[in-house]
């Protein structure tokens, strides 16, 4: 299983160099990115995050495995939206981040062919976000607001301070945040 990187490291910093082809290797690294994204949970993983500086992404928010070449965003949406990102190369922090609300993105697929995606909601988030580490961009770079959550495996209800509804609310956002 690939490890992913965690947060300070060069690899997260660096720009990631485009692939001519998807070569072999790239497939065979598409696939071990997918299954160290599931294993921990996540929605996206970019190849710096693995420790290789290449324009590769895996996206799943819900719709399935995408497995992506050079993803590049085309079009932006002018308007800006605010949500909660976290990131497994940082875990431990959240934030507040503003992105594009609707980007087309163009990418080249394992099999050679270049599609084009129109994407709003998480996926939309996603793709800004696996595209900014490959750009060495973290989300805490972006952040209006960062915060730390609790890692606490069993959220205690009976907590007195309304912390631990906050953290159980913020949670699920994560959920679909954290595996970027
Ligand atoms: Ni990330």
């Amino acid at each position: 299983m690939l490890e992913i990187v965690k947060h300070p490291s060069d690899i997260l910093r660096r720009k990631a160099e485009p692939l001519r082809k998807p070569n072999l290797s790239a497939r065979r690294l598409l696939d071990d990115m997918a299954e160290a994204m599931y294993a921990a949970h996540g929605v996206g993983l970019a190849a710096n995050q693995v420790g290789v500086a290449r324009r590769l992404v895996v996206i799943d928010v819900g719709d399935g495995l995408l497995k992506l070449i050079n993803p590049e965003i085309v079009r932006r949406d002018e308007e800006i939206v605010e949500g909660v990102e976290g990131c497994l190369s940082i875990p431990g922090l959240q934030g507040k981040v503003p992105r594009h609300r609707r980007v087309q993105m163009r990418a080249m697929l394992p099999n050679g062919r270049v599609e084009w995606f129109d994407a709003e909601g998480l996926f939309a988030v996603a793709i800004q976000h696996e595209i900014d580490h490959l750009d060495g961009v973290l989300f805490i770079d972006r952040a209006t607001e960062v915060w730390e959550t609790t890692d606490e495996p069993e959220e205690d209800e009976s907590d007195e301070d309304s912390q631990g509804e906050a953290s159980a609310g913020g949670q699920r956002d994560t959920q679909a945040a954290e595996t970027r």
